[in-house]
């Protein structure tokens, strides 16, 4: 493991760290997962706490947060923004806000040692990167760790236990790997980006060959692709964008098809919902079925859940032998206490 000082560190992008500092959280979290399996006590946070605002629903998140502090010895609580005094961006207190976020984080940061965050779509008008300002914001203001539970750019805990759960199935040396990011259709089209710019991302630090397939139209942030592309020349590996389902998942070793919206990335234009729901409706053929996956190299399938079944994917595949959906949930919790036991 690498001789990493990660304490004090927020936590809100992939972005921000380095291979060896992510090998170092991954390696913390496969050893309490180890001992989580054989009942070992490892009370790392013992007295420690999490303050943890849900601006949107959650079951994975917030259940692999609280369960991950009681079982490292601390304790987390569940702050529903409209329950206490919402945090508000400055200049934005008379919108939908009682309380100042420099003031929340300096009282918060007094009383525990963590503070995590989940915030994007509608809480924040959809305009893409408003979430992540707010979690600027608190990181600014705080002197104990920011977590970034979901923002609009990246879902970066998610990418943790993404990368685990590939580690499991195919191997650590993911080099030559085919890893397959894919948009699917949804019903709803309120569906952000941060899941498959996280996944990506975090792909993009293990040369594993990275394929992004996607109708037109449905374009990710391109400071994060950009940040792929210089990733994959930096620690080996490979990137492309196609616009054809069945293209991308010919030989592929992984897929991950999931849907996102059609979102401008310009940080100042609100998504248009009839305008996505139009473009989502031209594409429900991106669904993955048994025939797609034959396409594959007896791929791995994976999703970060809730997935809209029938539209998405078949329940023939999600609930497939191939399928490591569970598995995938399950890893969120592992990854979170190594990443928590480094940080807070
Ligand atoms: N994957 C994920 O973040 O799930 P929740 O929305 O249930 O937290």
């Amino acid at each position: 493991m690498a001789a990493t000082d990660l304490r004090g560190r927020d936590f809100l992008t992939i972005m921000d760290f380095d291979r060896e500092e992510l090998e170092t959280i991954l390696e913390t979290a496969f050893d309490l997962k180890r001992k989580f399996i054989r009942g070992e006590p490892h009370e790392l946070l013992k007295g420690k706490t999490l303050f943890m605002f849900f601006y949107n629903r959650s079951l994975r998140t917030r259940n692999s947060f609280e369960a991950g502090m009681t079982q490292l010895g601390g304790h987390a609580h569940y702050l529903e923004p409209e329950a206490v005094y919402t945090p508000a961006l400055p200049g934005e207190e008379k919108a939908y806000a009682t309380e100042r976020i420099a003031d929340v984080a300096r009282v918060l940061a007094e009383m525990g040692h963590g503070i995590a965050i989940r915030i994007y779509g509608k809480p924040t008008g959809w305009v893409y990167g408003k979430g992540r300002l707010v979690l600027q914001e608190f990181a600014r203001w705080a002197r104990i760790p920011v977590i970034n539970m979901e923002d609009d750019v990246d879902h970066p805990c998610q990418a943790l236990a993404d990368i685990m759960t590939i580690m499991e199935k195919c191997g650590t040396d993911l080099r030559g790997k085919r890893f397959v990011m894919s948009w699917a259709y949804s019903g709803s089209v309120e569906k952000p980006l941060a899941v498959p710019q996280g996944a990506i991302m975090i792909a993009s630090y293990f040369g594993l060959d990275i394929t992004l397939a996607h109708p037109k139209g449905f374009d990710l942030d391109p400071n994060i692709l950009n940040f792929v592309k210089r990733n994959t020349k930096k620690y080996g590996g490979s990137f492309k964008i196609v616009y054809d389902m069945d293209e991308a998942f010919k030989d592929a070793d992984i897929v991950y098809p999931k849907s996102w919206t059609c979102q401008p990335t310009d940080g100042k234009t609100p998504l248009d919902v009839e305008k996505a729901k139009a473009l989502f409706e031209a594409n429900r053929h991106w669904i993955t079925t048994v025939e797609k996956m034959k396409l594959t190299n007896d791929a791995i399938y994976m999703h970060c859940l809730p997935a809209d079944r029938g539209m998405e994917v078949t329940d023939e595949v999600i609930d497939g032998p191939n399928s490591v959906i569970i598995e995938q949930a399950g890893n969120r919790l592992h990854a979170q206490k190594g990443l928590m036991a480094l940080i807070m």
